[in-house]
């Protein structure tokens, strides 16, 4: 079973009638229009659907069968090309529609060098297709609810899928980033010379095995004065995709060789780590409260941003000098002042927002406490509401 693409030229009179013929004698139930009538199809044809500056089509031939169906290729001198596939009726259901894919991408991406990029949607029912676009290598980018009109219904979802040149030209798959980025930043400081040898024996296929991983973003080794130290800086498109990182370099040449070699790194986005971070503020913002810290000027200026501002109760804004200050004349006396209706919102990889219910020394008080935790947490700004 061999496919093959030949041009199809929507303003030669043959090519139309013929493309006029296939559309209006087989249904697409998928498409907006399941039917199309010839007048319908006249009028795309003039209006330079099927043949243009930026549209590409091309009947779908197949080396036993003839002529199978029609492609077209939209948007080609975009950065991203977008795809429409289909199969006469008659052909559909015995695997052609994965070959015809292939066809249609080598197209597009050797002929159009501008194209990045590789787009289909399709109606998020369409089995078929979106198999096919997965036995394909492309990867789902979207779910688009209600993103299909339906005559006469409700609309549908649709999904979105593509494919990238660079996955095209390397025949690998880069996954869509499910997370955020995870970074990874420090240094790989060797003890002696011979760990420095072995870093650099095995650094060069490290930094190539690692960068053709389909979720690195970046992977930077680099000298520094010292010649026991390098800088490392990674960037993996997500978690799962730094967790495969660490599996691969676990089982190479190089984890083994530079496993003793002493890392001082930190990395950030992980969920862990997001669970750390919040933990970090939940025990500080406690601290604080504590009456036997709020007594010590030392302990609560190491708690609190030098830019810390807060404001009272009583609607007065305060520094981080004058709280020091006012917290040490009064710490307060309740031992246990207890917290209720606790929320947190991470707004970036150090910063937190804390908002909760207070209850202190028999006062209620709604309170919200941005905390900075890198390295350690600080606060960086309070506002305490009374309730009631
Ligand atoms: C969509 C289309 C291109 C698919 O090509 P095809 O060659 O008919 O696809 P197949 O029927 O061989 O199915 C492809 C895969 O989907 C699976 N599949 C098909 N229908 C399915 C269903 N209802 N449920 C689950 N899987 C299904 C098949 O089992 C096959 O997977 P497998 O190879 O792992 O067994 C073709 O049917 C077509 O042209 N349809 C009309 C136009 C259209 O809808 N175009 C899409 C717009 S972009």
């Amino acid at each position: 079973m061999g496919i093959s693409l030949t041009r199809l030229d929507a303003n030669d009179p043959d090519d139309g009638a013929e493309l006029s013929a296939f559309l209006t004698a087989n249904g697409f139930p998928f498409h907006v229009r399941a039917h199309p009538t010839t007048a319908q199809v006249a009028h795309d044809l003039r209006g330079g659907v099927w043949t243009g500056d930026e549209v590409e089509s091309y009947w779908i031939d197949d080396d036993d069968e003839g002529r199978i169906g029609v492609v077209r290729l939209d948007d080609v001198a975009d950065a991203t090309a977008m795809v429409d596939l289909r199969l006469a009726e008659r052909a559909r259901g015995r695997g052609r529609g994965a070959p015809v894919l292939r066809a249609a991408t080598d197209q597009v991406f050797s002929a159009h060098p501008a194209v990045i990029r590789f787009e289909g949607q399709t109606r998020v029912d369409n089995l078929a297709m979106r198999r096919v676009f997965e036995q394909c290598g492309w990867v789902q980018e979207a779910h688009y609810r209600n993103g299909w009109p339906v005559a006469g219904a409700e609309p549908v979802a649709s999904v979105a899928y593509s494919v990238l040149r660079r996955d095209w030209a390397a025949g690998t798959t880069t996954p869509v980033p499910r997370g955020p980025a995870v970074t990874l930043s420090g240094e790989l400081r060797c003890a002696d010379a011979a760990q420095a040898e072995r870093v650099r024996a095995h650094l060069d296929e490290h930094v190539a095995l690692t960068r053709a991983e389909p979720g690195c973003l970046s992977f930077e080794v680099s000298p520094t004065d010292d010649e026991l130290v390098w800088r490392v800086a990674e960037r993996f498109v997500d978690e799962a995709a730094f967790d495969a990182h660490q599996r691969r370099v676990a089982a190479s040449a190089w984890g083994r060789e530079t496993a003793g070699i002493e890392r001082s790194y930190v990395i950030r986005g992980r969920a862990r780590d997001v669970e750390a971070l919040v933990d970090a503020a939940w025990a500080a913002e406690q601290h604080l409260l504590d009456p036997s810290v709020r007594a010590d000027p030392h302990e609560v200026g190491r708690l609190l941003d030098p830019s810390f501002v807060e404001f009272g109760q009583s609607g007065r804004r305060w520094t981080r000098d004058e709280i020091v200050a006012a917290l040490q004349e009064e710490p307060g006396t309740d031992p246990l002042p207890s917290l209720s209706e606790k929320e947190h919102r991470v707004l970036g990889p150090d910063t937190v927002l804390l908002t909760y219910l207070l209850r202190f020394e028999d006062r209620l008080s709604r309170r919200s406490s941005l905390w900075r935790c890198d390295p350690a947490p600080r606060c960086l700004f309070h506002q305490g509401t009374p309730v009631g």
